[in-house]
């Protein structure tokens, strides 16, 4: 295993790593596809990334970006959608091209919109750079704890540990959707190189059992193990 860890003594640190890492990525190739995550963890990235573009060192106009994961049923204006998100913390903030930011389709059939989805990824010839949180059942995108890794594009029923969590974004838990589509492993894993970031204490015991435990589909990060250019950016 070629993994790098970088342990950052602040949450800000480890955001400012991580926006290096991608910073660099753009400016060494800047029609590079960046695949993206929501959540918590990297909304400092995406802050840290702003803040460079704003002072004129990043230019996004030739970038393209995919994002992991979004929840079935909601539309792009919900301000609960990831693509919502995205517009949000990142997308409206700098020079990127909307028509070169892509999200799974959360309003159409969740399987034709996986098929969609994994067409455009094959499309853009793959994920140069992969950045990744981590859930608490070792997650990562919205491929949950299961018999066998999950290789395309695919509909997942949230586990309810992964329902709690996100209920903080919502006015009640109930509200939560209880599906998305998800990038499959094969496209996460075909990524040339990978940026897993995991921020506080809570994140500490998932994120060693998926580095250094077994490999199985019931810690979904834990492939990562077998990924050939993986950088995991953790605050201490
Ligand atoms: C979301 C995603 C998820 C999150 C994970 C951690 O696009 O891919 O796997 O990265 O649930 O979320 P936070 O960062 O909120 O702890």
């Amino acid at each position: 295993m070629k993994m790098k860890f970088i342990k950052t003594d602040s949450y800000e640190k480890l955001s400012r790593q991580a926006a290096n890492l991608i910073s660099a990525q753009i400016i060494l190739y800047p029609d590079s596809v960046i695949g993206l995550a929501t959540g918590s963890t990297p909304l400092g990235t995406y802050r840290q990334l702003v803040a460079w573009y704003e002072k004129g060192d990043l230019d996004f106009s030739s970038v393209k970006t995919v994002n992991l994961d979004e929840y079935v049923g909601l539309a792009p204006d919900d301000e609960h959608s990831y693509r919502y998100f995205m517009d949000k913390n990142l997308f409206s903030k700098i020079n990127i091209k909307k028509e070169n930011t892509y999200l799974p389709d959360g309003l159409s059939d969740p399987a034709e919109a996986a098929r969609e989805y994994d067409k455009i990824i094959e499309g853009l010839g793959g994920i140069d750079l992969q950045l990744l949180g981590i859930g608490h059942n070792g997650h990562i995108g919205f491929n949950e704890p299961d018999f066998a890794f999950e290789k395309t594009t695919h509909a997942v029923e949230l586990d309810d540990s992964t329902i709690n969590a996100n209920a903080r974004f919502f006015a009640d838990r109930s509200l939560v959707p209880r599906r998305a589509v998800t990038m499959g492993m094969k496209s996460i894993m075909q990524a040339k190189k990978i940026v897993l970031i995991a921020s506080g204490e809570d994140k500490r015991e998932i994120l060693h059992k998926a580095l250094y435990g077994p490999v199985t589909p019931a810690v979904p990060a834990s492939i990562l193990q077998l990924h050939p250019c993986l950088t995991v950016i953790a605050d201490a």
